[in-house]
């Protein structure tokens, strides 16, 4: 029997690959996919009427009153097409028996890859040099970096990102410190990098880069309290979710030159503006474009996770979650409550 499901938030880019991927495998056809533009929020849940099934992605929101009207319009299952699922309230997903699936990993060499070109794209002002160059300025005053070699990186979260970010920064010549709520000491007896304690790893490093879940723990786990503990220059990185970071704290640190530089694909507020061609419109989030004018800071769009290899592999987990539905309790696919701060 054929399964329907509403995608929402999609893009060229995202129908493009899974009707590359669904033609590729015939077990696929099962499965008919309506592409809707808009994000899954109150207004659009009322789209998936008729659906078996809704795919989202990270700025799409499943809340309380969001699943409501998903279960009242017979939607049984929620498939995120991402690894983070702080957008989906479990619990009521749990109450109102709506599934929850996710696809953990499809490339942690493109989220850690992009995580490395912030970094290097910040300490060496390539971002300033490739406008200099082409407007005939080869003047090198103001684009002096520092070597990578040597220094200490930390790595907040040793999952499957963390660990390829970790493999890279030590390629360079870093002495890499870790840590992580879980910890995996066979990483750490391997040689990838030492554990150490949160504290440790804020005072001694001189590139932080986060990649762990956003949870109750980790929210704005870079504030104001933290940052006085770090060095001074310190370089702050965040692929993972913006709320980790308290941008009014790092906006402060950033003023008085506390951070040296600051990388980001996420934004706490980034829902209302990533994914989208706003270069017409006059961005109301006053605290955004204050970040955007600081020489030391970089951000993208959310793009990190953005590869060829990455985006077919999403379409690919996603389709066969669908197909498999419902998920046995102990898949690493299914996403429910109590896995909120399990170690993967
Ligand atoms: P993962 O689940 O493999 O690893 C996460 C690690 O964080 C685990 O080792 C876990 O034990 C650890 N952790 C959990 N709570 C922690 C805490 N309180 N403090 C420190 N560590 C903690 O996840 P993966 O695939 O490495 O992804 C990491 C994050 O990257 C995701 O949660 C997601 O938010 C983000 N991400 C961003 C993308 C982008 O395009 N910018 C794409 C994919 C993921």
């Amino acid at each position: 029997m054929q399964k329907t499901i509403a995608v929402f938030s999609t893009k060229g880019y995202v129908r493009e690959s899974f009707r590359r991927v669904q033609e590729a495998s015939s077990e696929f056809q099962a499965l008919e996919l309506t592409f809707f533009e808009p994000r899954l929020n109150r207004d659009t849940a009322a789209l998936a009427t008729g659906h078996d099934g809704v795919c989202i992605f990270v700025n799409d929101l499943a809340d309380k009153p969001v699943i409501d009207r998903l279960h009242e319009v017979g939607v049984k299952v929620i498939a995120l097409r991402c690894a983070g699922f702080n957008n989906v309230d479990l619990n009521h997903c749990q109450e109102m028996g709506l599934e929850v699936m996710r696809v953990p990993a499809y490339s942690p060499y493109a989220v850690a890859e992009h995580t490395v070109g912030l970094a290097l794209t910040l300490n060496r002002k390539l971002h300033k040099a490739y406008n200099r160059v082409r407007d005939g300025n080869f003047s090198l005053d103001g684009l002096l970096g520092f070597d990578f070699h040597g220094k200490t990186v930390g790595v907040i979260g040793t999952g499957r990102i963390g660990q390829v970010f970790a493999r890279i920064m030590g390629g360079f010549g870093c002495r890499v410190l870790a840590y992580d709520r879980f910890p995996q000491p066979e990483l750490a007896a391997g040689g990838l990098f030492e554990y150490g304690e949160l504290a440790t790893l804020y005072e001694s490093s001189d590139i932080i880069s986060l990649h762990c879940p956003l949870t109750q723990d980790t929210f704005h786990m870079i504030n104001d309290y933290t940052l006085a503990a770090m060095k001074d220059g310190v370089v702050i990185l965040n692929t993972s979710r913006g709320p980790l970071v308290d941008t009014n704290a790092v906006i402060d640190a950033l003023k008085s030159g506390k951070i040296g530089a600051l990388g980001l694909d996420v934004y706490e507020e980034e829902g209302d503006l990533f994914f989208e061609d706003l270069s017409n419109q006059v961005i109301q989030d006053d605290t955004f474009v204050r970040l955007q004018t600081f020489p030391n800071v970089l951000i993208t769009g959310h793009q990190a996770f953005f590869t060829r290899e990455a985006i077919d592999a999403i379409a690919r987990t996603t389709l066969e979650n669908l197909l498999a539905c419902p998920l046995a309790p102990d898949h690493p696919n299914s996403v429910r409550p109590t896995r909120l701060v399990a170690p993967h």
